[in-house]
């Protein structure tokens, strides 16, 4: 049966999933690249070849064993108006996403938004569609879309707040990163005693974030 997923999904330690401030040059606003820091020391971003790392290899620790559990199993992406593009990118018909022409989903991915417009397909098997649709609306069309696979809810907060709420999500994969944001959008509002519902685990790592799996 295909599951549900959220991957790596990093949050500060006053719950913000992303700053305040979005725009084309700041994709986090005020949080920078803070959030992140964690993954783009890890083996798999370094491959993932996103910007380039000149000769390191990243690091091969428990940071980069739950990072490139992105690559596996997943047939299908949901995603937000808000990560697909800054601000006001349905303005903008020429805007196709930050990740430039051959994205790291290499799936169907699937944008929710209250503005859609026709598919984009990009190269290496990502082809973007715009959907206008409930949360489970949308599981069931990326579901269909997965082939059998899983089904990943890649963000940001809104959306995967979104999801919880509607008891969608089967395995949630949240890394605490030791920093306060302080303002933001927050993930967990909303969703009191959410924890009942999984079998919750957490393990630290070296680099100082804390990785918590939701399983249910
Ligand atoms: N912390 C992380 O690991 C992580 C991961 C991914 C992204 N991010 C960051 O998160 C930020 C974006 O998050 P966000 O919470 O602002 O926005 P978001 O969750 O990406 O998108 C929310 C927007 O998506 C559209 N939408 C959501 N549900 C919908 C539905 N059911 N039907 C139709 N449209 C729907 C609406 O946009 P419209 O009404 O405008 O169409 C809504 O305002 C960015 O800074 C991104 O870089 C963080």
């Amino acid at each position: 049966m295909s599951r549900t997923l959220v991957h790596s999904f990093s949050i500060s330690l006053d719950g913000f999933g992303t700053g305040e401030g979005l725009s084309a040059d700041a994709p986090f606003g005020h949080a920078g690249h803070r959030m992140h820091t964690w993954m783009m020391a890890t083996r798999f971003w370094h491959q993932l070849g996103v910007v380039d790392m000149g000769d390191a290899s990243g690091s091969e620790g428990i940071d980069n064993a739950f990072a490139e559990r992105h690559e596996h199993g997943v047939g299908a992406e949901i995603m937000g108006a808000g990560k697909f593009g800054p601000p006001g990118w349905q303005d903008d018909p020429d805007w196709r996403g930050w990740w430039g022409e051959n994205p790291p989903f290499h799936t169907p991915t699937f944008v929710l938004t209250h503005r859609p417009r026709p598919p984009l397909e990009m190269e290496g098997g990502t082809t973007f569609h715009f959907l206008d649709a409930s949360p489970a609306e949308a599981l069931d069309v990326a579901r269909e879309a997965a082939a059998g696979r899983d089904i990943r809810i890649g963000g940001g907060p809104t959306t995967v707040r979104e999801f919880l709420a509607a008891g969608l999500v089967d395995h949630l994969h949240v890394v605490q990163v030791p920093i306060l944001l302080g303002r933001g959008v927050r993930l967990w509002d909303g969703l009191e005693g959410l924890e009942q519902q999984y079998t919750v685990e957490a393990v630290s790592s070296p680099s100082g974030v804390t990785h918590l799996t939701f399983t249910r």
